[in-house]
């Protein structure tokens, strides 16, 4: 009787906040009584600890994950006139921060299986204005970042992963952060690792791009009120950082219940639902370490999917429902229907089922039962 009328929201931060209020609060409190609240000792902690979780040397804390891009971009040099190859199955922040610096993005179509990038698709696209590709580790799987840096070698292009959705996933043994010149995380709220508001930070082994952004996230001055670089105000707060911080310590059992539930849910959906062909379960090739942010099953039965699961109390998103080649914003770049078929016909098929560590294996159990019944 309970199932029935049992509520699973799509995502919540309820029972995290819940379970962790007295530790929070404290450290709020303490960042207050500090009177200090802007680069102050949380974000220079925070830095260094995620800098050393990505196996990168510097950490710079910005505003949020789109300034996290823009500003990397900035420290590499793009801007008007140059290009930046990347997906157009991602959020739109992704390439709406390479046209903030003025450069072009320029569309490569995905891999059907992990919803990435696709390698093989990059090198067309290479011009003599390219100067970067910027690939994304879309729900929590990483791209496949050594032909992607194989063919930056090549053509001398800088990489910047966009990790907004996969802090501590790991290609080949190695940290997402370590894999590019430099690596964009978002601490969205909703992120695996979610601050209070918006945060977000560029971790690089690069010394220049991190002094650069360093000097670009206060107005261009290096010595204050000096101005070399026009810049911006991009700073990450020190209440965020506490918040942060104090998070951090469980991002690894987050991530093993996030995989867990991953895996549960694999399973009995694999079980219930017989024909595979009407429901595809995302999969990551062997030598990825994804922390799924997301959980998203593919099938042409999107929408009638979604409206079952929602009258029978289960939340669920659609991440994306346009391709970004498609969006309004981006139509002076002059792309068209049928351009990029995989990343658009996966904007019809995508559905993230609920994923956050403290859903129950008994809240997976339902929402995978009333999965089978709409296949049945
Ligand atoms: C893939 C991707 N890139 C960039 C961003 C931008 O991050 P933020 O929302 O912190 O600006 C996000 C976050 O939503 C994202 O999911």
């Amino acid at each position: 009787m309970a199932e029935e009328q049992q509520f699973i929201p799509s995502f919540t931060l309820v029972r995290q906040n819940n379970a962790l209020k007295d530790e929070l609060v404290t450290t709020l409190t303490e960042v207050i009584e500090s009177g200090m609240f802007i680069l102050g000792e949380n974000v220079a902690t925070l830095e260094k600890k995620i800098a050393q979780i990505s196996q990168a040397k510097y950490g710079i804390g910005v505003a949020n994950g789109s300034d996290a891009l823009y500003l990397t971009l900035l420290a590499c040099g793009i801007g008007p006139g140059d290009e930046v190859i990347t997906t157009p199955f991602t959020f739109f922040s992704t390439a709406g921060s390479i046209s903030r610096t003025g450069a072009t993005p320029v569309f490569v179509d995905i891999c059907a299986e992990t919803m990435n990038i696709d390698p093989s698709l990059i090198e067309e696209k290479i011009t003599s204005k390219t100067k970067a590709i910027l690939p994304v580790h879309l729900y929590g799987c990483p791209a496949e970042m050594d032909e992607i840096a194989e063919i930056a070698k090549a053509y001398h292009l800088k990489v910047i992963e966009d990790a907004a959705q996969a802090i501590v996933a790991e290609y080949k043994k190695k940290k997402v952060g370590s894999l590019g010149d430099a690596c964009c995380f978002s601490f969205f709220p909703t992120k695996n690792l979610g601050s209070f508001g918006d945060a977000g930070m560029v971790v690089t082994n690069d010394e220049e791009i991190a002094e650069k952004i360093k000097v670009f996230r206060v107005h261009g001055a290096k010595i204050k009120y000096y101005h070399d670089y026009i810049g911006c105000n991009s700073r990450l707060d020190e209440l965020q950082a506490a918040i942060l911080n104090k998070k951090l310590k469980y991002l690894p059992q987050w991530t093993e219940r996030r995989r867990e539930i991953a895996g549960l849910y694999t399973t009995l959906l694999q079980n219930i639902v017989n024909d595979s062909s009407a429901l595809i379960c995302p999969t990551a090739p062997d030598h990825v370490f994804h922390v799924y942010h997301q959980y998203t099953i593919r099938t042409d039965r999107r929408d009638e999917l979604k409206n079952y699961l929602s009258a029978n109390g289960i939340g669920t998103a659609v991440y994306y429902p346009v391709p970004l080649h498609l969006q309004k914003a981006f139509a002076h770049l002059g792309y068209k229907q049928g351009d990029f078929e995989v990343a658009e016909k996966t904007c019809t098929q995508v559905l993230s089922l609920p994923m956050y560590p403290e859903l129950t294996d008994e809240e997976i159990n339902s929402i995978t039962k009333k999965v089978a019944d709409f296949f049945a």
